[in-house]
This record gives C-alpha cells, structure tokens and sequence, in this order.
C-alpha cells in the first residue's frame, strides 16, 4: 500500500511489541483529527455553560506581522478553531515594516483589555523585532503560547501556568490513547523554544504522561541514529522533512513526529504539500503507536492554544 496516497494513512500491518511489553499486530494512528475533535467538542461544551452562567466567551487576539504564507495558514487555522468552539476572536495584521515599539504598544493596550483573555504573536517574526521583547510583553496570565519566561519558569517547577501549546498538544494525544510514558526512555530531536525543549522538559516532569528519562538531541548532538535507536518515545521536532529513518527507530517504539514542512508540489492546488520530520512509510511499520502529517501533532496545537484560552477567561491559573 503507498502510505502516502490515502488521506488519513494507516500504519502498516505488521506485529509490533509495544514499551510496555504487549505485542499488537499493527501500529496504532495517533489521530489528531479525531483526538481534536473530541477535545473541541469538550470545550464547547464548556463555553455553553460558561455563558450559560452568565458568563462571556472567551475571547483570543492573534497578531500577525507581515505576509508568511504558512503563518497566515497557521493562524487561519487557530481563529476557525476558536469559532467552532464558540470563542470570539480577532486578528490584528501588521505590514512587516511596522517598528518593534508600535507593537510592543499594541501589545500593551491588549493586555489591559479586560474583555482579552488571551494574546498570541505569530512566528517568525520580522529581523528587525526581538521574539524575546515581544515574548516578555505579553503578560504572563493572558500568554496562551506559554512562551513568557514566567510561565516556562513555572512549567520547569510543576507549577501552575500554561504550556506551550505544541508540546500540551502532544501530552493530550498520548493521553488520549491511554499511553503510560512513566519509565520510559524519549529522545526529543530538536531543542526549539517552542517545542523541543518544552517537551523535554515535560516528558521529564513528575507527571503523567511524564517521567520519562529524556535524552534532548540536537544538530551537535553525536551519533544522534545511535540515541534515537534506543529511544521508547521519539518526538520529532527538528524541520527536516522525512529525517527521521526505519533504521534510526527500535521496534515497538512510539514515533511523534512534530515537522511541518511545506514542500514544493506542482500536481497539487495550493502548489505545495506538507511534511512531516519522519519517513512515514518506512518507519511506521516498526512502531506501537505513530502520529501522521498532517492529521496529527499540528491539530493538537491549537487544542492546546485552545484549552489555554479557556483557563486564562476562567482564571484558572494565578501566579
Ligand atoms: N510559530 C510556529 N508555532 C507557533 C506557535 O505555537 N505559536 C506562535 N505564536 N507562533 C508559532
């Protein structure tokens, strides 16, 4: 079967034994499109009983500076999500020449806003704008990224916050499927502020999922295919299309793959396609439980954006 040409692809038919010792006869689909869906549907019913008790929607701002095509598809995405839920929300677009201090301005007049409960920057941003800046800007109770220093300070602690919402993302889908992560070894490949080294930190926390032994690779990192071969949990999540090799990952193992590449692709519509860090076709057959992409980490991103918004209009996080 040529993986690549069915929609949701299937994990190929072959036995596998999980890190906990059960063998299954196929790799089981880390479905974010089912798995979101269940979630948006849990957090719409939340938002009806909000409002219901006299509450208002919770409402989220994305900003987005300049014309970055995958960007505007991101965040497309996340403000289509938010009405599916019930949330209201607005997008501010910016042209890339606007000056860090306009909005760093802007920023400021959206954290004293008290009918916004939470504000994100789209990334990448333009040269001439510091992330870290705007990152601190946001006030930590309405940073529904999970970027601010304050937040990942008290993520590293177990203490109340919001997480960034990649690496929550990926915690809910392995919940989801009931996968126990406690004693288990996951190499995270990639040490993004955004998402590899939140989500080595995570799966190192004592929590579950969680308690894992975490070993963080990265582009200096030696012998990476020898470390990835021993990994239980592989989280892919270092931009490069199909990296990740059959013969860098042990059997039964449980592949996350992060990347989301647009790549150039002439038969298609929009005239490009998107993949992921892993070579999907050849590893799948060799693990207990796999993630495809798309249909898989990135929907859960804005479940996680999403369950963050919700707690920040409920106050559910005090620092
Ligand atoms: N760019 C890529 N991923 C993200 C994300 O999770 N949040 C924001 N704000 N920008 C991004």
């Amino acid at each position: 079967m040529n993986l690549s040409q069915s929609p949701m692809p299937d994990a190929a038919n072959l036995p596998t034994t999980t890190p906990d010792g059960t063998t299954r006869d196929r790799a089981v689909l880390l479905d974010g499109k089912v798995v979101s869906a269940s979630i948006r549907e849990e957090i719409a019913a939340e938002v009806r009983e909000l409002i219901a008790n006299g509450g208002r929607a919770p409402k989220l701002v994305a900003i987005l500076v300049g014309n970055d095509g995958a960007s505007e598809t991101y965040v497309a995405s996340k403000i289509r999500n938010c009405g599916l839920v019930g949330f209201d929300s607005a997008v501010e677009r910016y042209d890339a020449s606007i000056s860090e201090q306009f909005l760093l301005e802007r920023i400021s007049l959206l954290n004293d806003d008290p009918g916004i409960d939470g504000i994100l920057v789209q990334l990448p941003l333009p040269k001439h704008i510091s992330v870290q800046k705007v990152t601190e800007a946001i006030r930590p109770e309405k940073d529904v990224d999970g970027f601010h220093p304050v937040n990942v300070g008290r993520m590293v602690q177990n203490l109340p916050c919001f997480l960034p919402a990649t690496p929550y993302g990926i915690l809910l889908l392995l919940q989801h499927y009931g996968i126990r992560t406690e004693g288990l070894h996951c190499v995270v490949v990639g040490r993004s502020n955004i998402v590899g080294m939140p989500a080595s930190i995570l799966f190192s926390r004592n929590a579950e999922p969680g308690n894992c032994t975490v070993t963080l690779a990265h582009s200096r990192t030696r012998d990476l295919a020898g470390h990835c071969r021993k990994a239980d949990i592989i989280v892919a999540a270092l931009g490069k299309p199909r990296f990740i090799k059959a013969d860098m990952v042990k059997d039964g193992a449980i592949v996350v793959d992060v990347g989301i590449t647009r790549v150039p692709a002439p038969e298609t519509k929009s005239g490009f396609r998107i993949v992921g860090d892993v070579d999907f076709e050849a590893v799948a057959p060799k693990c207990s439980y796999i993630s495809p992409v798309p249909g898989g980490v990135g929907l859960m991103t804005i479940i996680g954006l999403l369950k963050n918004t919700l707690r920040a209009a409920r106050k559910e996080v005090r620092f």
